[in-house]
């Protein structure tokens, strides 16, 4: 993410270091060290290592301009990175506030599930399907646990960026208060076929300090019961290796059918999936009804996000 310093139009390379040196850079502390990112997009007569140069010395000469300091550069561990972006005529400078790690790694990871999903999508499927730490989260083919994990982590206000060494608070020397985590419990369950990836779910659960609220299960979806849910969100395997269609369908109408068994009424079940005709096809014949397809796109797999309720 970034906060937006300036956008200007410019014509030459000369043009960018006047506007980046135009930039009030107080924000940074004298003893930290810098580094620019530069992108390019468009057709120009200098590189991306021209912008980052041109625009690395405006920032040093702005600095000295106004704090009588030579800020340091460190292009490997910066404590401030600014991104310099040159999109066809329009350069846009801004401070990153992630820093050179994707917002989605998550410190409780300790466990490496296969096929495990990004946990910045694990966190839109849980609001999509509107659960609160109320409702009972049932997530039936839990792998590594993440769903569930994020789900805990939101219903204790526990912040996802916590461990991290955020660029953001580098910079405001903020850091994020654990005021606001609220000891609760709540009813989560993660049903799992494979005993080492119950195991592997544990161990991420209890290092995202969640594992007394969280239940992992070795069974199997295709059989459920026992427990009566009002939410499911669940990831199940996409069968992308040749010949496992028939192996595909028969999980997912056996998953699907078998969940009605431990849905409530009011239930809302999100399912993310590359099989988007299949979980279609069995929903429809099943009895479900389909109230949101959203497409997303993962990595360079197309998949389909579904929200499904009973009729
Ligand atoms: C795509 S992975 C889920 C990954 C998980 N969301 C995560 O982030 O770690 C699908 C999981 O479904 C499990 N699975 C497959 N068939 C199952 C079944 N019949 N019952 C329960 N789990 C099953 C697989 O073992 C696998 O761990």
């Amino acid at each position: 993410m970034l906060i937006l310093l300036e956008n200007r139009k410019f014509e030459v390379l000369e043009d960018i270091y006047k506007i980046t040196k135009d930039i009030d850079y107080n924000f940074i502390k004298p003893e930290q060290a810098f580094a620019v990112r530069a992108n390019r997009v468009g057709s120009h007569n200098f590189t991306s290592m021209d912008v980052a140069r041109v625009a690395g010395q405006a920032i040093i000469d702005a600095y000295m301009e106004s704090r009588q300091k030579r800020l340091k550069v460190n292009l490997d561990e910066p404590d401030v990175i600014i991104r310099v972006d040159v999109i066809h005529d329009e350069v846009f400078v801004g401070v990153d506030t992630t820093g050179d790690n994707a917002l989605h790694k998550r410190w409780y990871r300790v466990y490496h599930h296969p096929a495990s999903l990004n946990a910045s999508i694990a966190a839109s499927l849980i609001r999509l399907a509107g659960w609160n730490e109320n409702k009972v989260l049932l997530d039936p083919m839990a792998g590594g646990g993440t769903i569930l994990i994020e789900a805990a982590l939101m219903g204790r206000n526990i912040a996802t960026g916590k461990n991290r060494d955020f660029a953001y608070f580098k910079i405001f020397g903020e850091i994020l208060s654990e005021e606001h985590e609220k000891e609760i419990f709540m009813d989560l369950y993660g049903i799992e076929k494979y005993r080492k990836h119950v195991v592997g779910a544990t161990r991420n659960a209890r290092a995202a300090g969640v594992a007394d609220t969280i239940k992992f299960l070795q069974g199997d979806a295709t059989k459920l019961e026992g427990i009566e849910a009002n939410t499911v969100v669940t990831n199940p395997p996409y069968g992308l290796r040749i010949g496992s269609k028939r192996i595909i369908e028969e999980l997912y109408s056996g998953f699907l059918d078998s969940l009605q068994n431990v849905l409530s009424d009011d239930a809302t079940v999100v399912i993310i999936t590359s099989n988007d005709k299949i979980l279609r096809k069995y929903a429809e014949v099943l009895g479900y009804v389909i109230e949101e397809e959203i497409g997303v796109k993962y990595g360079n797999l197309d998949t389909a996000v579904f929200k499904l309720y009973l009729q």
